[in-house]
């Protein structure tokens, strides 16, 4: 009876160890921003749209994280939700230690002054028209009451707008703005900054400069960046970039530089499938059309992998039956 037991207990020790591992480590909930199970039902007129279908996530403190996806996959829903402009339907979000489900309205207005800095695609939507750049990055620190001299100017400076600081938004080009939105969105030290599709209204040079001046204040700053963006040229420049399809994370690449055997720097890049917690992954599109799988497949497991194989079509039961 008592090695039964202990048997068991042993058991549940390696299944829990097993488990902790398949999901990442006993840590995996530990980082910066972490979302488990996230789900996002919006109901209109009798129609339930499930936009977020348990999506996992977790970034670390100081991490720049590109995030892809089609129109529609849930991007925006997450980065609504992270900022606290929108509450999850369920599941665990949680930012700098916000838990952001079920937050009161008083500690909602707390976080969103002191944790999250926003940038929008609209330029437009980023800064006031009637204010110069100078004045946009210090209106949100006058709000909170703690204009600090030089900030805004040392931040123009950070994104390299400095000699347009006297200039209104109708007097910078687009990428100006976008970096200018940038500065506002740090005014009062946040600890994180999202961006959704900053990029998204300018050419590819200008954007290019928009990302750099979110690299730059990643760096500078520590502050933890997740900018959204449908631009594969971007999302090839951070060391990691997650695609969302279907309102869950479906694939990861991650990007690291190593010395080669001649001495130079090599790049190299890795993709990864996500696994949840419930040993659930996606399988790309292109696999799953290039083999017609459906409905149904055999899996194998072999020594160090695990294989996928067409099962047998509905037709072929028939057949045998
Ligand atoms: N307020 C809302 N009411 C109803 N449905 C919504 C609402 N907001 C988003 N949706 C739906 O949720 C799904 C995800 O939308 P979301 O805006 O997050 O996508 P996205 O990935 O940001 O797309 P895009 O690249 O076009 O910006 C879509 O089907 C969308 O129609
Ligand atoms: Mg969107």
């Amino acid at each position: 009876m008592g090695s039964a037991d202990s048997t068991l207990a042993d058991l549940e020790r390696r299944a829990a160890a097993r488990a902790a591992a398949r999901a990442g480590g006993q840590d995996r909930l530990s980082g910066h921003i972490v979302c488990d199970g996230l789900v996002r039902i919006f109901r209109t007129e009798g129609v339930e749209v499930v936009a977020l279908q348990g999506l996992d996530l977790v970034v670390d403190r100081g991490e720049l994280l590109a995030v892809v996806g089609a129109s529609g996959s849930g991007k925006s829903t997450m980065l609504n939700i992270l900022s606290g402009l929108d509450e999850p339907t369920a599941g665990m979000a949680r930012v700098a230690g916000y838990e952001l489900l079920g937050m009161s309205a008083r500690k909602r207005l707390e976080y969103r002054r002191r944790i999250v800095g926003f940038v929008w695609q609209q330029t437009a939507r980023n800064l006031l028209p009637y204010l110069t750049a100078r004045e946009n990055v210090e209106l949100p620190m006058r709000l909170a009451g703690s204009r600090k001299r030089d900030r805004a100017m040392e931040l123009l400076d950070m994104v390299g707008v400095t000699g347009r600081a006297d200039a209104r938004p109708d007097q910078m080009s687009g990428g100006e703005q976008q970096r200018c939105a940038v500065a506002v969105a740090l005014a009062n030290d946040p600890e994180v900054l999202f961006a959704d599709e900053p990029t998204g209204e300018l050419d590819e040079a200008t954007a290019d400069e928009v990302f750099g001046a979110l690299r730059t204040v990643n760096a500078e700053l520590g502050v933890t960046v997740v900018v959204v963006t449908h631009d594969m040229n971007v999302a090839g420049h951070v060391r990691r970039a997650v695609a969302i399809r279907d309102g869950k994370t479906a694939s990861e690449v991650r990007r690291s530089a190593r010395i080669g055997a001649d001495g130079t720097e090599q790049h190299v890049t890795e993709e990864y499938a996500v696994l949840d917690r419930a040993g659930r992954l996606q399988l790309p599109a292109a696999f799953v059309e290039a083999l017609s799988l459906r409905d149904r497949v055999r899996l194998n497991l072999e020594p160090d992998h695990v294989e996928v194989r067409p099962g047998s079509s509905d037709r072929s039961v028939e057949d045998q039956a």
